[in-house]
């Protein structure tokens, strides 16, 4: 393992205000935990770090939001996140989280040295405060007119409506959610990692260093490096974190992204007080899996604190990922479109290694990808079922069958046997070699080769046919099955932790070094294995049809929310409303307008007259049923022409969620012509 004695697996910290959900799996914790249960398997020094990220300001709006503490939200998910990720078998070597005391001390003495070795720059600047509440006030507790497109609800930060990026002055009108007050500018003073001094170091370390890392990273490092850094505020207004250890400094914390990567050594520090070996000693490698949006934090900062600080080593890999979408859409925690791990688990139980499995053969490794709930069923139906399962299954079940679970003898082999002996002992090496370059998906498919190998294997060599006439064959045929059986269990052990542990149980074998993998011989004849179960089974089509169900309830839910949250219109006088002439009236006659798919005329007596109105309501009325209909119409409309036919009023709807439209109407008998005011 080249000049390195062991790793040190950092894995991204989730905040913690929403449940895990199959994005965060798919782009770190899946993959890490593979990576990190590859390298046990070669017993290799590893550990392996998480924890949640309970500091920033979307915990605080959450907290404000359910009038709660921010310590209430953190706990809450903190334990969601926690029991989820055991259940789900990620194997963390320790878990923490950034509320807890060790982590406050450690991110303060971080901090707290670069202060004292004069390692950030002081700047005092005008930022938004609010005067009734008396403290400043973070990008997102502002809100305002955005320049840009006039949306009224922008942030500070950003405007959701046309995506501009903005800062807080740049808002129209700008208002404080806390108080409701119209904010005003003060002087305030923030430390900040001029990391415009540690460019030429990163050029060096990245752009010549590091020219193997994923061109993904490494193509993010280099636009940002080379579009030049500027110093990085590490503090903040807020009080809600860890709070800066200097003098003078009340009301303020470390910045999230500040205090959240040191988090990955208060967790190494909370799991041994061996932690500076797996730190400083340049004989550990230390790796960061992570998703795409955190690239810069922890290629770019967080390495610049680490140097700065002069005593620790730095990354040498970082393979982020890229997303996972959910169904053609981004998945979105506060919209709800997700698969939730910890729901998942309870709907599949049972099933763990099966969204593993699905996750890495798809995973966002150098693009976005899609998880849909079909391509799910599929790869569990025509993978892990019928190729992975079927393979065991016939070689286990025949062996019962021959030879009452006594694995057989080797006899002298043919041309065929050979050629699969000599793929066997092949794998091992692929499945490194793609491993090793953190290429997971790729690894995962040279190792179900094995099991597409046995299905090859079995379905040309026909024991169950050579049975009748050469059962000396059979022995060898179902021996060379068993060995391909048996280093399955090592090779899919990373990526199937239950599923092997099973398969195990059923060969009666225990848990092998990786460095077995690809011997020919590691199960011996005599050995008795187990009656086998399934290993995976189908997924029906109605499971799928549910879960499909779900998210489209979820859309119609947010579609509702967002009919709901559409600002009202301006105030007007009574005067205005005063001038619209809407009466009651009676349909007597009604058709479609030919060639329209929208358009119905019709005839209504509205008491003053029998008019002509063209009303765009086709698609969600038949003519016949709106005949005798009362209605509302708005008389004093002035005459349009629509397809030709001029139409004199308007008939009153009310859009639903969905964009149908239904008729208003009163809901008891009144007379045509009567005033609806
Ligand atoms: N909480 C961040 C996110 O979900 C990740 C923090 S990673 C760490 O995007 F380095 F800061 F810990
Ligand atoms: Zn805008």
């Amino acid at each position: 393992m080249s000049k390195f004695k062991r790793t040190l697996i950092t894995t991204a910290l989730p905040y913690a205000n929403g449940p895990i959900h199959i994005g965060h799996l798919a782009g770190v914790y899946v993959p890490a935990d593979i990576y990190a249960r590859y390298l046990r398997l070669k017993n290799e020094d590893v550990i392996m770090v998480g924890g949640s990220d309970e500091h920033g300001v979307p915990i605080t709006l959450k907290a404000k939001n359910e009038g709660v503490t921010p310590q209430d939200v953190v706990d809450k998910f903190h334990g969601i996140i926690k029991k989820s990720f055991e259940d789900f078998g990620i194997s963390f070597d320790v878990y923490s989280r950034t509320s807890a005391e060790i982590h406050h001390q450690t991110a303060s003495e971080f901090f707290r040295k670069l202060y004292d070795e004069g390692k950030f720059v002081e700047k005092s600047n005008e930022q938004y405060y609010d005067q009734e509440n008396k403290q400043f006030l973070a990008d997102r507790y502002i809100t305002g007119t955005c320049p840009k497109c006039s949306f009224e609800k922008a942030y500070g930060d950003q405007c959701e409506s046309c995506g501009s990026s903005l800062s807080p002055t740049e808002l129209i009108n700008p208002v404080s959610t806390i108080s409701g007050n119209k904010p005003v500018l003060k002087e305030t003073k923030h430390w900040y990692l001029p990391l415009d001094q540690y460019e030429p170091w990163l050029k060096e370390w990245i752009l010549e260093g590091h020219k193997e890392w994923k061109s993904n990273v490494y193509g993010q490092c280099k636009s940002w490096i080379d579009s030049g850094l500027l110093p990085r505020a590490v503090t903040r207004d807020l009080d809600w974190g860890v709070p800066v250890p200097v003098e003078d400094a009340d009301g303020k914390v470390l910045y999230v992204w500040f205090d959240a990567p040191i988090g990955y050594i208060s967790a190494t520090k909370e799991f041994t007080s061996d932690w500076e070996t797996y730190w400083k000693d340049p004989e550990t490698r230390m790796l960061h899996f992570i998703g795409k949006d955190n690239i810069v934090f922890h290629c770019i900062i967080f390495p610049s604190m680490l140097k700065a600080e002069g005593t620790y080593n730095l990354p040498e890999n970082v393979p982020a990922n890229e997303f996972l979408n959910l169904e053609n859409d981004k998945i979105s925690t506060s919209r709800n479109w997700a698969v939730w791990l910890h729901e998942y688990l309870e709907e599949f139980p049972g099933k763990e290694d099966v969204l593993k499995y699905v996750l890495t053969a798809n995973a966002p490794e150098t693009k976005d990808n899609d998880f849909t709930w079909k391509d799910f069923q599929t790869r569990n139906n025509n993978e892990l079922v019928a190729v992975l399962g079927n393979f065991v299954n016939r070689a286990l079940v025949l062996t019962q069958k021959y030879y009452d679970g006594i694995v057989p003898e080797k006899g002298e082999l043919n041309d065929a046997d050979k050629a699969t002996l000599a793929e066997i002992a092949k794998l091992k090496g692929e499945v490194e070699k793609s491993l090793n370059s953190f290429r997971i998906r790729e690894s995962l498919k040279n190792a179900m080769d094995l099991a597409r190998l046995g299905n090859k294997y079995l379905a040309d060599e026909e024991p169950w046919k050579v049975v009748k006439t050469d059962a000396e064959r059979v022995k060898t045929i179902m021996n060379i099955c068993l060995q391909i059986t048996a280093n399955l269990t090592i090779c899919l052990e990373p990526f199937l932790p239950f599923s092997m542990e099973k398969l195990r149980g059923f060969l009666n074998i225990e848990k092998m070094d990786w460095d077995k993998l690809g011997e020919t011989d590691i199960i011996s004849a005599g050995h008795k294995v187990n009656k086998p179960e399934l290993l995976f089974e189908k997924i029906e089509d109605k499971v799928i049809e549910a879960q499909l169900q779900k998210l489209l309830d979820t859309k119609k839910a947010n579609e509702m929310a967002e009919a709901k949250a559409t600002p009202a219109k301006d105030n007007i006088e009574f005067d205005d409303f005063g001038k619209m002439d809407i009466r009651s009236g009676i349909v007597l006659e009604c058709e479609k307008v030919a060639k329209t798919k929208k358009l119905l005329k019709l005839k209504v007596d509205t008491g003053i007259d029998q008019r002509t109105v063209v009303s765009g309501i086709a698609e969600f009325y038949n003519p016949e049923d709106l005949v005798g209909k009362q209605v509302s119409i708005l008389v004093n409309l002035a005459p349009k022409k629509l397809r030709g036919i001029e139409s004199q009023g308007m008939i009153l709807c009310a859009e639903n969620a969905d964009g149908s439209l239904s008729i208003v109407s009163p809901d008891i008998e009144v007379k045509p012509g009567s005033e609806i005011k």
